[in-house]
């Protein structure tokens, strides 16, 4: 079955936190990670549905859903699931606060790599936890730990979390099983627990990579991880606010669910309806689209020979980002120049990556055609290329 990413609707005016930042200037949006495509048929027909019917009480959690969640796991990802381990929940930063929570005490510490999704910065700070923070390397042509530094970090007696980002924002990684089980010896030994969102773990678009659920290396690892999955990067669901967060062993899944209760993070009707349709039926369109993005990252492969000092150092495996190393331009706020030459990208500083973009690519092929372009012309004014 064929489906059509290089037309999509307008998305100015509909209520879009990417289109609506830019309301009314010559900018494109390509910052925040949601795609500009149109979800799969079966989960637009499920939202359509649902709201033809008219009724909006509170939703249930039916069998279904959970059936839904546990055939993907093990159809796409060899792990077997029990549908009482699941806790669905309206967003997954909610579960990054609840894990670091739910398993350190207030002033004991937090490990997490940088440049990294905000949150994993935020939630320990505001949690009352000591964030522990470490720079990737670039290493051997890939991203990776800096395996020392880590486990020193580990060995700190009050440190007490993980959190682990598998495929990693903003740097595309798709870690492979040598260097999760170098995690995982890690954490086995200094008894931290693991917080590890995988939200992004359904677009590897390197066909050499392979995701693996950090929780399926052995059953003593499931039992100090807190998962976190959604469908709303692969099937672009993100506004309808559903993801949840897989907790297998019961003492750290009580604890976990403690720190949540009470909050009103529950998800939507909406969002149960298009996360099983996603699941049951969404996997022809996954598949294009993981083709579609394909192509779109060798256009922009392409481009780049010609824009000197827009440095990207490893082709994204996964998702839709591509993290650029802009400090060969010169530009005191690189980010600011390129939104001036109408391109609005992430800036990295809000990464911990100053000095860095990142560019969200799932979207049409002309408009990338169309960003790639702004971006040369404010690559050729910049003052590194004149030095
Ligand atoms: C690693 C990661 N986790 C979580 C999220 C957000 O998830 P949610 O919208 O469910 O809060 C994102 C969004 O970009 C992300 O990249």
């Amino acid at each position: 079955m064929a489906f059509d990413f290089d037309t999509c609707p307008e998305r100015a005016g509909t209520d879009s936190t990417k289109w609506h930042k830019y309301a009314g200037r010559d900018v494109i949006p390509c910052w925040i990670a949601d795609m500009d495509f149109v979800s799969p048929p079966a989960v637009v027909e499920a939202v359509r549905e649902r709201a033809a019917h008219g009724v909006f009480g509170y939703p249930a959690q039916r069998d279904a859903v959970f059936a839904s969640v546990v055939g993907h796991l093990r159809r796409r990802h060899g792990w077997e699931v029990r549908p009482e381990w699941i806790t669905f929940m309206c967003s997954l930063v909610p579960g990054i606060h609840a894990a670091i929570r739910c398993a350190s005490a207030q002033g004991e510490s937090v490990v997490t790599t940088v440049p990294v999704y905000p949150p994993f910065m935020t939630a320990p700070v505001l949690s009352e936890r000591n964030p522990i923070k470490l720079e990737m390397v670039f290493e051997a042509g890939r991203w990776t730990f800096d395996w020392e530094r880590l486990e020193a970090a580990c060995a700190q007696p009050h440190a007490k979390v993980l959190l682990l980002c598998n495929p990693y924002n903003p740097l595309a990684r798709v870690f492979d099983r040598d260097e999760l089980l170098r995690l995982a010896d890690l954490v086995r030994r200094h008894g931290l627990t693991v917080c590890s969102d995988e939200i992004h773990c359904d677009l590897v678009l390197d066909p050499a990579a392979k995701h693996t659920v950090f929780a399926t290396l052995g059953e003593d690892l499931a039992a100090r991880t807190v998962t976190l999955m959604a469908a709303s990067k692969t099937f672009n669901i993100a506004g309808l606010t559903c993801g949840f967060a897989i907790v297998p062993d019961p003492a750290l899944r009580a604890r976990f669910r403690r720190v949540l209760q009470g909050l009103s993070l529950d998800q939507n009707m909406f969002g149960l309806a298009a996360t099983q349709a996603a699941f049951d039926h969404g996997e022809p369109w996954r598949q294009a689209c993981v083709e579609y993005l394909r192509g779109n990252l060798d256009l922009i492969e392409r481009e780049l020979r010609g824009m000197p000092g827009v440095v990207l150092r490893q082709r994204p495996q996964s998702s839709f980002l591509a993290w650029f190393d802009v400090t060969a331009l010169g530009f005191e706020d690189a980010h600011a120049e390129f939104e001036k030459g109408g391109v609005g990208l992430s800036n990295g500083a809000d990464f911990g990556g100053p000095g860095h973009v990142r560019l969200n690519f799932g979207c049409p092929r002309p408009r990338l055609q169309e960003i790639l372009r702004r971006m040369k012309a404010v690559v050729a004014r910049a003052p590194g290329r004149r030095s």
